[in-house]
């Protein structure tokens, strides 16, 4: 199967743009931007408030990329909280939330997402939010069928997608065949309708000593930004910036 979905993050007006420009099928604004914008440890960091302007900003600049939203860490511990969360988003612009895993509180509070129209995304294999190391998910027989089965059941509490990040290839295939709905990807092989990938990590943005293996630099930005910065720094010192076409 040839993936017919692509998505990206972004973060603010640049990247969503960019995104848009380039045609991506969704944007993702994902609480990941704890660690490239904000330098955070973990995404379990983030809060609602940090997210906010990030939204904002995400949203204003889209005119027709649907914008999917991250809830961070704590943000949907019950039905409640989420709702919560779900009305503060939406003064940005959101209507349409990622939210990790398929414990009993999580199915709670798609339901009742669902129930007030708010669109949602599920994530399963390596949660950020709660992975205790960074490693391939669904490995041994038993949590690959857990993977399977609880990627059943957020379909049948009404997800729209599925993010399915770092599992073996055959695992992804399967959870793809098993389900009605699109399976985007990242770090879950060929075999599912979507693949999704960090902004800042595709373009080449990010400390390329961050290597996971199903991460491609479709570009090198950060060596072209500091090009561009030594350019500058020698043009002012040798006298050739500001040149005579850029005075008043
Ligand atoms: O936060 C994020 O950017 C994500 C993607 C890695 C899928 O959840």
């Amino acid at each position: 199967m040839i993936p017919s979905l692509v998505w990206s993050t972004a973060y603010d007006i640049f990247s969503a743009e960019l995104c848009e420009k380039s045609g991506m099928d969704a944007i993702l604004v994902g609480d990941s931007l704890g660690m490239t914008v904000y330098g955070l440890k973990s995404t379990r960091e983030v809060s609602k408030e940090l997210m906010f302007p990030h939204i904002k900003a995400v949203c204003k600049t889209v005119k027709n990329t649907p914008v999917i939203v991250d809830f961070p860490f704590r943000s949907y511990d019950n039905p409640l909280i989420a709702v919560d969360t779900a009305e503060y988003f939406a003064n940005s612009g959101a209507t349409h939330f990622k939210l990790e895993g398929a414990e009993d509180f999580v199915l709670s509070a798609i339901t009742e997402l669902r129930t007030r129209d708010f669109l949602v995304t599920g994530h399963l294999g390596l949660t950020p939010q709660t992975a205790l190391q960074w490693e391939v998910q669904g490995k041994k027989e038993k949590s690959a069928e857990k993977i399977l089965s609880d990627a059943k059941l957020l379909e049948a509490r009404g997800i729209s997608f599925l993010v399915l990040e770092c599992v073996p290839e055959s695992l992804g295939k399967a959870v793809q065949e098993s389900l009605q709905i699109p399976v985007i990807g990242i770090g879950a092989g060929r075999y599912v309708q979507g693949q999704v990938l960090v902004f800042d990590d595709l373009i080449g943005k990010t400390d390329p000593s961050f290597q996971p293996k199903f991460l491609r630099r479709f570009g090198n930005a950060r060596d072209e930004a500091l090009h561009a910065l030594e350019k500058y720094k020698n043009a002012v010192i040798n006298g050739e910036f500001p040149g005579e076409g850029e005075v008043y």
